[in-house]
């Protein structure tokens, strides 16, 4: 039985199948621990460049990018606050819960918010999206790549053309899939694609980043009211020196400096894309083998987080509480899902044989579950 309660020596021996926080491995905890100079050091710029150009070959943009103190959450707002002029309309395109959480951002910044969405489970496709872009005019659009909720992909690479098509600014959500699903920022015109670094980039919490094309910082300065803290232009300029206006968690940035020069020459991008591919694939395997149907859509399933439908009507909170006593971690449905639905997070650095190991103990526990039906 492994270590359920907070360990002040060891921390969690828990093996995380969770949509992020993701399980960290030790190289990357490592690098966390090592001294650091202050963040206006010469040292400090240094990996903070490093950071830069990693997230821009892994984005496939010659875009800025930048560093923000805080949680996906917090470039979320700052896309609302930094690209939406008060008399423009806003569009976002809602799938599930974080969808819903940027409309809801739009609304209580006071913008004009404008919410499509679609049941959860299904996808935004080039035709909802066009649909909705004819019957208005909007200046910025909101979108997921990835929606944790409900573990669908937005077929992005054929919404994005018809989003730009309409004139529009386009926000890409990635944040559970970047580093885990190919984004090409710049081959799609992606204004800003923001991630928090806690899930495939398999970063502990407390930073996210995000890319933002010339149109966008050239918009910046027409919208009024834009905060202080997530003010797009201030995080532009000081990131001119390759730094951020308050000071940013340096363990963080250094880990991610790290885990990118290893995603990039160690692993490689393809193979890292790859092996996502594999794992979303080996998880639907496994789900359809044990008779849980997938809750999205056929041909959107994520290839990140895997979200089931109870279809065989046991007690999901009791399989995940059997499971969590032997070691792994996979989390309930989201929201009004719970129960209803469970999902098993499969990014990072996650390896096809762990996630075997992890399914073939999970499938004891559903047989054993369903026999006391
Ligand atoms: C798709 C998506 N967007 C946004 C968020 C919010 O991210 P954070 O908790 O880093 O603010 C999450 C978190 O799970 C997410 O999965």
């Amino acid at each position: 039985m492994s270590e359920i309660h907070f360990n002040k020596e060891k921390g969690s021996q828990i093996k995380l199948f969770t949509p992020g926080p993701v399980y960290v491995p030790e190289r990357i905890l490592k690098e966390m621990s090592k001294p650091n100079d202050t963040h206006r050091s010469k040292p400090y710029a240094e990996m903070h460049q490093l950071v830069e150009e990693g997230l821009q070959k892994l984005l496939y943009t010659s875009d800025t990018i930048l560093i923000s103190t805080s949680s996906a959450t917090g470039l979320m707002e700052a896309c609302v606050r930094n690209l939406v002029k008060e008399d423009e309309k806003a569009l976002f395109f809602s799938i599930g819960a974080f969808g819903d959480r940027w409309y809801k951002i739009g609304v209580n910044n006071g913008k004009i918010a404008v919410k499509e969405s679609v049941e959860w489970g299904k996808a935004i496709t080039p035709e909802v999206a066009q649909e909705a872009l004819n019957k208005d005019k909007y200046s910025v659009v909101f979108i997921q790549s990835n929606e944790t909720s409900t573990g669908v992909y937005n077929p992005i690479n054929e919404v994005i053309p018809v989003i730009k098509d309409s004139g529009a600014l386009v926000c890409v959500d990635a944040t559970s899939s970047m580093a885990g699903i190919k984004v090409e920022v710049d081959k799609l015109g992606i204004d800003v694609c923001l991630a928090s670094v806690q899930k495939a980039l398999t970063i502990p919490p407390g930073l996210s980043v995000c890319s933002i094309s010339s149109a966008a910082i050239e918009k910046v300065p027409q919208v009024k009211n834009r905060g202080f803290y997530f003010d797009f232009l201030d995080l532009v300029k000081r990131n001119e020196k390759h730094q951020t206006p308050a000071t940013p968690p340096i363990p963080q940035i250094r880990a991610l400096a790290a885990q990118l020069d290893y995603i990039l020459n160690h692993e490689g991008l393809d193979k890292r894309f790859e092996r996502h591919i594999q794992l979303g694939k080996r998880t639907r395997m496994w789900a359809r083998d044990v008779n849980f149907e997938m809750f999205p859509e056929k041909g959107y399933e994520s290839n990140t987080v895997s979200t089931m439908k109870n279809s065989l009507n046991i007690d999901i909170a009791k399989m995940v509480s059997t499971l969590l006593d032997k070691g792994y971690r996979i989390v309930n449905g989201y929201g009004d899902l719970k129960n209803k639905t469970f999902r098993i997070g499969h990014m990072g650095e996650i390896t096809i044989k762990e996630l075997e190991e992890m399914l073939k103990v999970l499938t004891d526990i559903v047989s054993n579950l369903r026999m006391s039906q």
